[in-house]
């Protein structure tokens, strides 16, 4: 059984339930004094009757299990010990340290999201090179309660936290144990120059005026450290719930659903607050965005909420994982639906969308897809000087600035 928490409080327990030796599923059970607010997520309010999941893991439990080559090296180290080695098995290594405010421990255990200090400065420098990469992976693992395909780990270390945004660098407090930022490294083999294309499409984000947390690239390219936007100054997390849980469905579910319905209508079902039309604005310029720079991965897992009360208002969390994908795969399409296909859409149809589906004026989305365009354009500059600087990148970043040039055209209808 494994004991959940939330906002550092004791919420409930977790089982595997088994029928004739084989297993069923997981139930999770609410503690009886559990107040509303100790809610494990927005989907799942505190009550008597048990919450069951009739596979695996409940979409909010399963929501920051490691994907791709982390899960394997995790299963690899630990499978040993237990025989076979699944989601609730990964959930008792991982759990203990993960992103937003849930918790897992053994039923007699107290919390202990301590996380060892790495320094930031260390990996931007990029002097280990792979000899970094390993020792990030080996000794960061079994605390990265991370999802995603991409090797990454959580690392703490408070004196570079917020460092990005002069006179707003939050003071942690000394307490303080918990990971601080996510280290985002790529496998040369698969996707090369990885870090250095999500690097200039956040760029752009920020340019489109959408909330980016401060990030920064590796001196070598190895590696893109972001800061969490999770983590309040006194040391504690925030809510955060992706769109698989929004939408109820798995992690290998992800790639199913509409940009209409499982984000854009979802959003303002669990939004609940005064900001919703501003956040709306916000999500249509990510689609758009991720139109533009053909990011064929905007899936359900890359979209979340954030917030401080899970019975009060939730916003849309900040921007991440944004990549020119068709550098990679040139066929690569939309990872969701949009009009009922994932062809990359046409600027006529995203314009339809935009109105449709946000609520906007014709001049207002038009206001939208030109400042989206305009960023793409400034950002490319920036792209072409590292490009000259960095041989390594030549090629990728190439592969960049055709694919937004497309994107600008086609989808955006700018000439
Ligand atoms: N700055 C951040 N603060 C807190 N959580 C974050 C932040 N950035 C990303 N996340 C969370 O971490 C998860 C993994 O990050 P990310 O999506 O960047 O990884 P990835 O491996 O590239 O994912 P994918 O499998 O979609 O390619 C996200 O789904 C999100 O839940
Ligand atoms: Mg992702």
């Amino acid at each position: 059984m494994i004991k959940i928490w939330t906002d550092g409080a004791e919420a409930g327990f977790l089982e595997r339930r088994r029928e004739q030796l084989r297993e069923h599923g997981t139930t999770f059970v609410y503690m009886p004094q559990a107040p509303p607010e100790r809610a494990v997520s927005v989907t799942m309010p505190v009550r008597l009757q048990s919450w069951d999941a009739a596979t695996g893991l409940a979409p909010i439990f399963e929501m920051n299990l490691p994907e791709g080559m982390l899960r394997e090296r995790l299963r690899l180290a630990f499978a040993k010990a237990t025989g076979n080695f699944g989601d609730y098995d990964l959930l008792t290594v991982v759990g203990r340290s993960q992103l937003g405010r849930l918790r897992y421990s053994g039923i007699e255990d107290s919390l202990d999201d301590g996380v060892p200090f790495q320094s930031v400065d260390e990996i931007l420098a990029g002097r280990g090179g792979s000899d970094l990469f390993r020792y990030l992976i080996d000794r960061f693992a079994p605390v990265s309660g991370i999802s995603g395909v991409q090797p990454k780990v959580l690392v703490r270390d408070e004196t570079a936290f917020g460092e990005t945004t002069p006179g707003a660098k939050p003071r942690l407090s000394q307490s303080y144990r918990g990971a601080t930022h996510i280290a985002k490294l790529w496998e040369a083999n698969e996707f090369p120059q990885l870090a250095a294309n999500e690097y200039f499409c956040l760029r752009a984000a920020q340019r489109c005026g959408l909330d980016v947390p401060p990030f920064r690239l590796a001196e070598d390219g190895l590696a893109l450290v972001i800061d969490r936007f999770d983590l309040r100054s006194d040391g504690s997390y925030r809510g955060f719930e992706d769109f698989c849980v929004l939408n109820a469905r798995s992690t290998a579910e992800k790639y199913r659903g509409s940009y209409e319905t499982a984000i854009m209508k979802r959003f303002q079902q669990f939004a609940n607050s005064p900001y919703v039309f501003a956040d709306m604005e916000k999500l249509f310029t990510l689609i758009a965005l991720n139109c533009a720079i053909r990011n064929g991965d905007a899936h359900l897992k890359n979209f979340s909420i954030l917030y401080d009360d899970v019975l009060g208002e939730a916003r849309l969390a900040p921007v991440y994982d944004l990549v020119t994908t068709t550098a990679y795969l040139t066929q690569d399409r939309m990872a969701l639906t949009m009009d009922g296909g994932t062809e990359w859409p046409a600027a006529k149809k995203l314009r339809a969308f935009g109105e449709t589906r946000m609520t906007g004026s014709p001049a207002r989305i038009r206001q939208i897809l030109e400042r989206i365009s305009n960023a793409l354009t400034e950002t490319a500059v920036e792209l072409d000087a590292y490009r000259r600087a960095k041989p390594e990148f030549a090629a990728i970043g190439a592969r960049m600035i055709e694919a937004w040039e497309t994107g600008r055209r086609d989808s955006l209808g700018s000439p």
